[in-house]
């Protein structure tokens, strides 16, 4: 996690570096700083959020070339010590960092410096200067620091004797480097931090370094060999990373479901109406005998749901692992398994682990990913992209009902490419799922009642349902626990008096679907069952399913695809639970958006 900026050659680089920081905000914010290089380094660092720095950097404070950073804590507490920017003994070299220094204790012991942080980034920038000691020459020190270090790392470093250059350096942690208009250049973890100046990026690739001046990006590999690289225009238009009149960037998401999967279905349809794949990702999946599935939070819970669709539809087997689990408890591969790899950012390190094992054992790979060019998408055989919109908001809304929408598209086109029988028209039922989601949405009012009423005073919430409703429950209960910190808990209905229902007593909030045609009458025993034990149970039936106590209906839909619907009741619940508690919604305690270490 963490993010990083940089700029060079420009005035006014502070408000940049500040603008760029508040966009990367959702990757950490603990705490954040800042450093100029003009004549000398100044550095600003402060626990908190970017609001907080913003404040204790004084007016005056600017310089020709800076760095900055938004931390979400691995090595030592959130401190004003462990915060970036850290120096080099002499002052002479300012470094920012984002990753993990897999072998900074060993870098540490043969250093033999004193230390001011207890970070594993302060260990490269003192091995940074002791290296130049060495050479005389930053670009060979930096480069010989590089080779030695083990982990993720993407670096911006200032060197205070030569402010016409910020060095800059990736393995593992996403970087890109912006293009100026000839007068300046910058660098940032992602695009959207710099849409401000720029919609043209170069990508680095891991073990690749940029000696970045205010015209120019020499790119080199740790060899010195320089590389080419032409830049690409970032599709994203920088009113889509604003909040607009929202309060919160989860309630625009939340609110662009109906207009998201919209957009899917004019990305993923031909002039007929017909679903269109390119044919690429058709010939990766079919002759595979299984689809493992690997994502992590809501994109595993999206997986759930998804491997109904791949089984049910498309008639191919299907698992969904977690993937910080898989490396571990790695099951036993079919002869020609299919990754596929779910992943709203896609550069979660834990699945990327595992895409790098499935590419060393020769597996293909499938990302299904919001981002174009992320790390998951460039290292896999191919992509299909979810065509969302950037999601800021740290509890996933919009990736989720995409990824599912995706997912069926994919398992309809493989049905149809082997010939099965399809279950019902995809592209009508998408659209009409759609307008469900308005209508839904345009009663966002009820869910404020809801969550007053079931969720004000309590410390935990299960959620229930059966077949697609199951899952969708443990989505919920993500999204509640996330954002509340209330304690929640999704189950299949008929688990809970296998253990769970003991923690049922009076007034325990139990948030039950019943959206599943073929499993309704079960659910509502289960829901019998734990009001017979005084929970204040909370139904969110399918029309036509419904009984008059019942707290919302939404309309009915294909059962299979019910999940694209009845999510959002429970992301509005979560959304007003959380306000009702004034937790902090789009950036909850200890969490990142994206999460780039294992
Ligand atoms: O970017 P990814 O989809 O790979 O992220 C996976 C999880 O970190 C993410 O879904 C997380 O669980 C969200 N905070 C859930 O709302």
């Amino acid at each position: 996690m963490c993010g990083i900026v940089g700029m060079i050659g420009q005035v006014n680089t502070k408000e940049i570096l500040l603008k760029g920081l508040e966009k990367l905000e959702y990757r950490g914010y603990d705490s954040a700083g800042l450093a100029f290089v003009n004549d000398g380094v100044q550095v600003f660092k402060e626990v908190g959020r970017i609001a907080a720095l913003r404040e204790h950097v004084p007016a005056e404070a600017d310089g020709f070339a800076g760095i900055g950073h938004t931390r979400w804590a691995t090595h030592g507490v959130p401190s004003v010590p462990n915060a970036h920017p850290h120096q080099s003994t002499s002052g002479r070299f300012t470094l920012v960092h984002n990753g993990v220094i897999e072998n900074d204790e060993q870098l540490k012991a043969e250093l033999g410096v004193d230390l001011l942080s207890d970070t594993d980034t302060e260990v490269v920038v003192q091995l940074i200067e002791k290296n130049f000691k060495a050479t005389g020459d930053v670009t060979e020190a930096f480069r010989k620091t590089l080779k030695a270090l083990h982990g993720s790392y993407a670096f911006a470093l200032l060197d205070s004797e030569n402010p016409d250059v910020i060095y800059v350096a990736k393995n593992k942690s996403p970087l890109l480097v912006g293009i100026g208009d000839g007068t300046f250049n910058v660098v940032a973890s992602d695009a959207m931090a710099m849409l401000q100046v720029t919609d043209q990026f170069v990508e680095l690739h891991d073990g690749e370094m940029i000696i970045l001046t205010r015209d120019n990006v020499t790119i080199q590999d740790l060899e010195g060999n320089i590389l080419e690289r032409a830049p690409y225009t970032a599709e994203i238009d920088a009113s889509d990373i604003e909040k607009g009149t929202y309060s919160h960037y989860m309630l625009k998401e939340m609110d662009e479901q109906p207009a998201v999967i919209r957009n899917i279905i004019q990305k993923y349809q031909n002039e007929a109406g017909e679903i269109t794949l390119d044919q690429s990702v058709r010939d990766l999946v079919l002759g595979r005998d299984r689809v493992y599935i690997i994502g992590c939070g809501t994109s595993y819970n999206a997986g759930l749901v998804g491997k109904q669709l791949i089984e049910q539809i498309a008639g191919i087997p299907t698992e969904v692992h977690i993937a910080s689990e898989f490396g571990y408890n790695m099951p036993l591969l079919t002869e020609k398994p299919l990754f596929l790899f779910l992943s709203q950012s896609g550069e979660t390190a834990d699945s990327r682990a595992v895409l790098v094992e499935a590419k060393k054992l020769g597996h293909r790979a499938l990302t299904v990913t919001n981002v174009q060019g992320s790390t998951l998408s460039r290292e896999a055989d191919a992509t299909l992209l979810l065509h969302a919109g950037p999601e800021i908001a740290v509890a996933s809304t919009k990736a989720y009902t995409a990824q599912i929408a995706v997912l069926s598209i994919l398992a309809f086109d493989l049905a149809k490419a082997k010939g099965k029988e399809l279950p019902f028209d995809l592209m009508k039922e998408l659209a009409l799922i759609s307008s469900a989601m308005d209508t839904v949405m345009s009663q966002k009012d009820r869910f404020q009642e809801i969550a007053d009423e079931y969720l004000k005073e309590s410390r935990n919430a299960f959620f229930i349902g059966r077949g697609q409703d199951a899952y969708v429950g443990i989505e919920g209960a993500l999204k509640l626990k996330e954002i509340s910190y209330i304690q929640a808990e999704g189950y299949p209905g008929g688990e809970l008096k296998h253990g769970p229902i003991a923690l049922i007593e009076d007034n325990t909030p139990v948030i039950a679907l019943v959206t599943q045609p073929h499993v309704h009458l079960n659910n509502r025993g289960n829901v019998k069952e734990v009001v017979a034990r005084g929970a204040n149970a909370c139904v969110i039936a399918s029309e036509g399913l419904d009984l008059p106590t019942d707290a919302f209906v939404i309309p009915m839909v294909e059962t299979l695809l019910s999940p694209l619907l009845s999510v959002l009741p429970l992301q509005l619940i979560a959304y007003y639970a959380a306000l009702g508690r004034g937790c902090d919604v789009d950036k909850p305690r200890n969490l990142a958006k994206s999460v780039t270490v294992e």
